[in-house]
């Protein structure tokens, strides 16, 4: 892992701490939806607060495309995040660089908080445009970047802004690759990792990345039809992208040649539809009828996967099994993840997740605080598990 400075080398009692978070979170009703990247943010905000720094957050909100879209505001994510800093009052600037941003930062006392409005806003942020940095920097005296999942992105705010201000990485940031270089970087074996999802051709990095490093590849999701088809059986009306059938016949022997144990299905639950209250059968997936469709493994899979697991003593999990949002196609999920957060808290399963649906599949299995690490990030975990360089990370090493 790159080396970088954190909190413990910054003095910052009377600075202005420029610190990029990621308040990117989903809404609903006007409300935010989910916390939880909210409330991870707390350990970074509340230390520097106490530090006697000025607190600025930077964050984008969705992708607005460098207009200002009103819908996504960081106003009410603002007022959220006060709710979870136990109150602390939280003020927000109506733009993040010019005249309001530079008030906002005067206005600012030593321990207090400041949310600016979405960076996105201005499309000098996903540019990486450097006037845009140095307007962003003009506002701080030192950078922290706490947004371990946007870090994949090389934006004017994860990347350029770094190099421009003495950078370092806040708790999270920390927190996220520690976990990560735990469960990856030198891990106790047998190593294992579950992947799902609908898509193989968005995963084939991760496959070819995971194939070469860990003992057990089981495989879920819709992306198992595309290796159940590839390997000669009928998966009705499935689906599947049929068209991936040699690139993952390709992906089933590179396994075998490395001795990665790859674990498909044996049975699946079927349905002519993805809805609630649909009949269901199992059915081996030698015979899957032409009529229906694969929605979640079957029990005979699930004992397989967790007979395969049992022996593992590290695990990183992205993308649930079945099509968990709809019961009771979440049953294969649970099952497993209810077992996968058993064995770790009894201390004999490392295990880490990470992902939008992995997320919200543990969170519905009720078990998110049962697994020794749950990443807040989707697309940043997925490119840390490739073996990408995350620029945001990299940017921290070549801080200024
Ligand atoms: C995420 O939600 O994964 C991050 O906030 C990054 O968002 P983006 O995919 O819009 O860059």
């Amino acid at each position: 892992m790159a080396e970088f400075r954190t909190l413990d080398d910054l003095d910052v009692a009377g600075a202005r701490v420029l610190v990029r978070a990621d308040l990117n979170v989903p809404m609903q009703d006007g409300r935010v939806g989910d916390l939880t990247r909210l409330e991870r943010l707390v350990p970074t905000i509340k230390e520097l607060a106490g530090k006697h720094a000025r607190v600025i957050l930077l964050s984008h909100f969705g992708r607005p495309q460098g207009r200002a879209v009103p819908a996504l505001s960081l106003r009410p994510v603002a007022a959220a995040l006060a709710d979870c800093l136990g109150g602390l009052p939280v003020a927000f600037a109506e733009d993040c660089v010019g005249p309001s941003a530079e008030a906002a930062v005067t206005a600012l006392a030593e321990g207090g908080v400041l949310v600016l409005e979405n960076l996105r806003f201005h499309g000098g942020e996903e540019q990486n445009d450097g006037e845009f940095a140095a307007a962003l920097a003009a506002l701080g005296d030192v950078y922290v970047n706490d947004a371990f999942s946007a870090a994949h992105r090389a934006h004017a705010s994860t990347e350029k802004l770094a190099l421009l201000l003495p950078a370092a990485a806040g708790r999270l940031m920390e927190e996220e690759l520690a976990a990560l270089a735990a469960a990856l970087g030198n891990p106790k074996r047998p190593l294992a990792a579950i992947v799902g999802g609908a898509k193989i051709s968005s995963k084939l990095d991760l496959l070819g990345n995971l194939v070469a490093q860990v003992d057990v590849l089981v495989i879920g999701g819709a992306m198992a039809n595309i290796f159940l088809n590839a390997l000669g059986h009928d998966v009705g009306r499935s689906l599947c992208e049929h068209e991936m059938a040699a690139t993952a016949r390709e992906i089933a022997e590179r396994a075998k040649a490395v001795g990665c144990r790859l674990v498909l299905p044996l049975d699946v639950v079927v349905a002519p539809a993805l809805e609630a209250g649909v009949a269901t059968q199992v059915s081996d997936i030698a015979a899957v009828p032409a009529d229906q469709m694969i929605l979640d493994v079957g029990p005979a899979s699930v004992k397989d996967i967790l007979g395969r697991l049992e022996s593992c003593q590290t695990l990183v999990w992205n993308g649930p099994l079945g099509a968990f949002e709809v019961a009771p196609f979440d049953e294969g999920t649970n099952a497993v993840a209810r077992q996968v957060a058993a064995w770790s808290r009894a201390g004999q399963l490392m295990s880490v997740a990470g992902g939008g649906d992995t997320v919200a599949a543990l969170r519905r299995a009720g078990v998110m605080d049962d697994l020794s690490y749950v990443s807040s990030a989707g697309g940043a975990f997925l490119e840390w598990l490739e073996g990408k360089t995350l620029p945001g990370v990299a940017a921290l090493a070549g801080g200024g």
